[in-house]
C-alpha cells in the first residue's frame, strides 16, 4: 500500500505547470495530460519514484515503461538511434511514437524503468502542456497510463482522480486528451524495425516513413518461450532459487528485511531492504540482480518476499527470473 497523499488538482496554466515540474523534481507522483491519455509521471532517473508508479497502480510486474522527453535532441542523449529511428523521430515527434531503442552510455533512465533491460522507451509527446512539463522538469519522466492496473486508460483528469485519488500527489488537468489511445511502440534495436503496439499513428504511416514493412509483435504476445526469455524481459545468467532461507556455500545472495542468523554472509551479496520496505526493494531490484549477475555466480539464492503491496510484482519478476531456460 502506499501512504495516504492529498491529491491536488492542478490547472493548466502558468502555476500549474511549475508545480508539476516541482512536484516531479522531488520525486513525487503527478498525472499529466499527453495527447493520447493521461500518464502517471515520476522522475525516470529516480528509482524509488519509479517504484512508487507501480505501488499506486498496484500493477502486479514491472513492465518497463515509457519515459517521456520535451524534444529529439533530449531523447537522443537517452538512446542509440539507428536510420530507422532517426526517420520515424523525425516524421512523427512530438506525437503519439514510442521508439524502443539501445541505451546510450549516458542514459540516465533508471533501472526499473527499463526493468532492467539494454533498451529504452522513448516519446516526445505532442501535447503543450506535457512539453510545458518535461521542459521545466529538465529530466526524462517516466509515464505508463494513471490507472490502476487492470482498468481502462484514462482520457480525462476525472478518471485518474476515480482510479487514484489519495494516491498521488497531484493531477495536471487539461480537459480531455486528443488520440485517446496509447501510443504506437517501435523496436529498432537493429535489423528490421518491429512494431510492439499499434496505438496512436497508424501502421501504414509508420511504413511509409520508413519505406518497409514493420515486423509485428504482439504486446506480451503468447511467443512460445519460457517467460524469462522474452526479449522484453530481463533474465540474469545465473540461476536463480527462490524463497532460500539461506544461501548456500558459493551461491549468491540476494536478501530482504533481516539476514538470516547462523550463516556466513556470502560474499556476493546484495539486501534488497534491511528494513524489509517493499517499495524500496522493489527500487533496487533490477540493479542488485545485474550487480550480482555481473560476478558471475551458478546461482543466485534470494529470500522469501512477502506477497503484499509492491511484493506481488517483485515475486512476479523474480519467478521470470527463476523459470527454465
Ligand atoms: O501513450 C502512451 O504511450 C502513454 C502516455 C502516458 O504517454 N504511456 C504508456 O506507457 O502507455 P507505458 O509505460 O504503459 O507503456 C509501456 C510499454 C510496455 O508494456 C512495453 O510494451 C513497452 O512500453 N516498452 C517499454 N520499454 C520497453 C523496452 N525496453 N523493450 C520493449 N518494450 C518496451
Ligand atoms: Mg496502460
Amino acid at each position: 500500500m502506499t501512504d495516504p497523499r492529498q491529491t491536488q488538482r492542478l490547472s493548466a496554466d502558468e502555476a500549474g505547470i511549475a508545480a508539476a515540474a516541482e512536484l516531479l523534481r522531488a520525486g513525487r507522483l503527478v498525472a499529466l495530460p499527453t495527447e493520447t491519455v493521461y500518464g502517471l509521471a515520476a522522475d525516470a532517473s529516480d528509482d524509488r519514484a519509479v517504484a512508487s508508479i507501480y505501488a499506486a497502480k498496484e500493477r502486479p510486474s514491472f513492465n518497463p515503461l515509457i519515459s517521456h522527453l520535451p524534444d529529439v535532441d533530449a531523447a537522443r542523449r537517452q538512446g542509440i538511434f539507428d536510420a530507422p529511428a532517426l526517420a520515424l523521430a523525425k516524421a512523427f515527434w512530438p506525437g503519439p511514437l514510442t521508439l524502443v531503442v539501445p541505451a546510450s552510455s549516458g542514459c540516465t533512465i533508471c533501472s526499473l524503468a527499463r526493468a532492467g533491460l539494454d533498451s529504452v522507451a522513448l516519446r516526445v509527446p505532442s501535447h503543450p502542456v506535457a512539453r510545458a512539463v518535461l521542459q521545466a522538469a529538465g529530466r526524462p519522466i517516466a509515464a505508463p497510463s494513471a490507472n490502476r492496473s487492470g482498468r481502462v486508460s484514462p482520457t480525462q483528469a476525472e478518471h485518474v482522480l476515480a482510479d487514484l485519488a489519495g494516491r498521488i500527489d497531484a493531477v495536471l488537468d487539461a480537459g480531455p486528451t486528443a488520440v485517446g489511445v496509447e501510443s504506437s511502440i517501435v523496436a529498432c534495436l537493429g535489423g528490421a524495425p518491429r512494431l510492439l503496439r499499434p496505438g496512436g499513428v497508424p501502421r501504414a504511416a509508420l511504413e511509409a516513413a520508413i519505406g518497409q514493412a514493420l515486423v509485428i509483435v504482439e504486446e506480451g504476445g503468447a511467443a512460445p518461450l519460457a517467460p524469462g526469455l522474452l526479449a522484453s524481459h530481463y533474465a540474469p545468467r545465473a540461476a536463480v532459487r527462490l524463497d532460500a532461507d539461506a544461501p548456500r556455500s558459493s551461491e549468491a545472495w540476494l536478501g530482504f528485511g533481516p539476514e538470516p542468523t547462523g550463516s556466513a554472509r556470502p560474499a556476493l551479496a546484495f539486501n534488497l531492504s534491511p528494513a524489509g520496505d517493499l517499495t524500496e526493494a522493489a527500487a533496487n531490484l533490477f540493479a542488485a540482480l545485474r550487480q550480482l549477475d555481473d560476478r558471475g555466480p551458478k546461482t543466485i539464492a534470494v529470500a522469501p518476499i512477502p506477497m503484499h503491496g509492491l511484493g506481488e510484482a517483485i515475486n512476479d519478476r523474480l519467478r521470470r527470473a527463476a523459470a527454465p531456460r
